[in-house]
Parts: C-alpha cells; sequence; structure tokens
C-alpha cells in the first residue's frame, strides 16, 4: 500500500543535545520548538511485494549511504512492529533548498513514519507517533504535533513524548532564517552530542540550567511575555554553543558572518526593534520576532552584505497525511 505525509521542520527554543540513552534517544533535557511553515519535507512510502529491498531517494537532492542506511534500519523497525516481511519504496522532497543548511532530519523522519505507518495499515495515536519519531531522530518528535510543541525529558521510552503546548494560532511569531552559510555538517549531530557528554566540561551544568530554563519559557508562552521568551531563547542557544565549543575535537558553527548578524539584532533591540537570535548545529541564524515586526527586521537585515538567502517562517500545524502522492 501507498501513503503520502508532509512535515515541518521546527526550530528548537530550548534545545536538545545530548542523550541518556542513544539507542532510544532519550534526551538529557526536555526541549521546546516552533514548527516552520516554509521547511516542509513531503514523502511518499509505498510497501510492496515486488520490491526486493527497500530504497530511498530524495528529489533533486543527492542522498548520502549513511543516511540511506539510516532509513532502511529505521524502515525495519517498523516492520517489526507491523509484522509484515515487505520491503519499500521511499521518495522525498523538500520544500527548502538544499542548500540552505537546515537539518532535514527532524521533517524527514516525521514524514517518514507517518507515511510509512499508513502504508503498513498502522494506527497509532500522536502520542506513540512522537516517540516512533525520537526514536528515527530526537528532533523528529517535535515535528509531529502542531503549533509550539514540547518534547518532555523522561526516562523510560514511554516517558519522554512530544506534544502540543500551543496551537500555531496562538502567537504570531516568526522565524526569520538568516542563510549565510551552506557548508553541510562535518559532524553530524549524533556524533557531536555524544562528543560533548564525554569531553565538554559545561555539558553537565548546561542540562542543569535547561531544566530550569525551560520551565520559565513556559510560563512565558502563558504570559505571552515576549521579551523574556527571547531571552531565554538566546540564552539557551548561547549555553549550547558554549558545550559544542569547549567539545574536544571543538565544535565551531559560528563564522564571522554569523557573529556580525548577531551583534546587528543586539543593536536593533537598543533601537526598540525587538528581536532575538537562536543557531542550530551550522552558521544559520534563526531571527525570532513577533509577526508585527517582521517587515522592518527583514529590511534591517537585507542592509547586511553577502546573506544568501532568507526564509520567513511562520508557525506551522504538525505532520498529516496528504493524498498526492510523490510517485
Ligand atoms: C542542534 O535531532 O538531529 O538541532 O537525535 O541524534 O538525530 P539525533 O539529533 P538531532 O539533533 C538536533 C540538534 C539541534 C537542537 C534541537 O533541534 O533541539
Amino acid at each position: 500500500m501507498k501513503a503520502s505525509a508532509v512535515a515541518p521542520a521546527n526550530i528548537a527554543f530550548i534545545k536538545y543535545w545530548g542523550k541518556i540513552d542513544e539507542e532510544l534517544r532519550l534526551p538529557a533535557n526536555g526541549s521546546i520548538s516552533m514548527n516552520l511553515d516554509k521547511c516542509l519535507t513531503t514523502t511518499t512510502v509505498e510497501f510492496d511485494k515486488r520490491y526486493a529491498e527497500d530504497s530511498f531517494e530524495m528529489i533533486e537532492e543527492v542522498v548520502k549511504e549513511k543516511e540511506i542506511e539510516r532509513v532502511k534500519r529505521y524502515l525495519s523497525k517498523l516492520r517489526k512492529i507491523a509484522g509484515k516481511e515487505i520491503y519499500a519504496k521511499v521518495l522525498s522532497q523538500n520544500t527548502f533548498p538544499k542548500s540552505s543548511g537546515i537539518a532535514s532530519s527532524a521533517s524527514g523522519f516525521a514524514a517518514l513514519l507517518l507515511a510509512a505507518s499508513k502504508a503498513l495499515g498502522l494506527n497509532f495515536g500522536e502520542k506513540e507517533l512522537t516517540i516512533l519519531a525520537r526514536i528515527g531522530s530526537g528532533s523528529a518528535c517535535r515535528s509531529i504535533p502542531s503549533g509550539f510543541v514540547e518534547w518532555k525529558f523522561g526516562k523510560t521510552n514511554e516517558q519522554s513524548y512530544a506534544y502540543s503546548l500551543y496551537p500555531e494560532n496562538y502567537w504570531d511569531l516568526r522565524d526569520i532564517l538568516a542563510i549565510v552559510g551552506t557548508d553541510k555538517k562535518k559532524v553530524p549531530t549524533t556524533e557531536g552530542m555524544e562528543s560533548s557528554k564525554n569531553t565538554s566540561i559545561f555539558y553537565k551544568v548546561r542540562v542543569i540550567e535547561a531544566h530550569k530554563l525551560l520551565k520559565k519559557m513556559k510560563s512565558a508562552f502563558k504570559m505571552k511575555d515576549f521579551r523574556i521568551l527571547g531571552e531565554i531563547i538566546e540564552t539557551d542557544a548561547i549555553y549550547m554553543h558554549c558545550v559544542m565549543m569547549s567539545t574536544s575535537p571543538a565544535l565551531f558553527y559560528w563564522t564571522p558572518k554569523t557573529l556580525e548578524i548577531i551583534k546587528n539584532i543586539i543593536q536593533w533591540r537598543e533601537e526598540g526593534f525587538e528581536s532575538y537570535f537562536t543557531i542550530d548545529a551550522g552558521p544559520n541564524v534563526h531571527i525570532i520576532c513577533e509577526g508585527k515586526n517582521e517587515q522592518k527586521i527583514i529590511d534591517k537585515l537585507k542592509k547586511i552584505e553577502n546573506i544568501e538567502s532568507i526564509i520567513v517562517n511562520k508557525p506551522a500545524k504538525g505532520a498529516h497525511l496528504i493524498n498526492k502522492h510523490l510517485f
């Protein structure tokens, strides 16, 4: 049977950087994110007796052998749950350009899980889906529920799931993504965070702080206090990058352009245009602001030289099935 799904990428406001269980991908701390409406993955999965093995391809993108193997391992897990010995053809497409530097594992595994489970005739509820997506790639669990999502810290497989804290229309926020570099990550996130756990002297202290920041962020959401939300977003991003930079070998993701944009954001704030930055495992800067300031921030950003492209994201709904197939 054939099924297709769309899932958004998400930007973490409280980050996930480290696991307490590698196999189950249980995070060392809970995290909070916003789904991105302009960064989507569409995936079609067909299980059929005529396939002698699993295949995975992306439209207009070359997929590395390692990534294909990861998808195949994941499909085997789902096959085991379904109790079916049948192989699949998987085809995916991203709306965001390959060169945008956005990690596609979150939207990728969320869309893959939803399409594959439907095609296998498995009917999971949202909570179960988030647990299974987490096993594919940790951040993928946050792309299943809608809007603003919390991925809970938990010591067992069942305790660490994601749910929608608030729907996408709860708060008119933007993630204005400034693309400044398209270098493919040299160290994959899975390896990078494991290395941080083993070598960074700041790893443990950041995990303790992240638990506290998450609590504070939930109250900022409740009060819709943008200043407090933004300050926590920046603090947690800086803490995570301190851990990355103090990892051995060091994980330096920032470029001079990254820092230039950060300094501009601080300056804009002083001028009254409130926005805050966050950065993942790459040089690109996510500028978080309220909808009312979107155009002003874009205008200011455009004055900075050598920004390759700008993607303006609104909060999005989570992964969902669609009727249109890619093949
Ligand atoms: C920096 O979800 O890619 O984007 O579970 O090992 O696949 P794995 O890691 P992944 O890590 C994302 C790390 C991050 C921060 C975040 O999104 O929370």
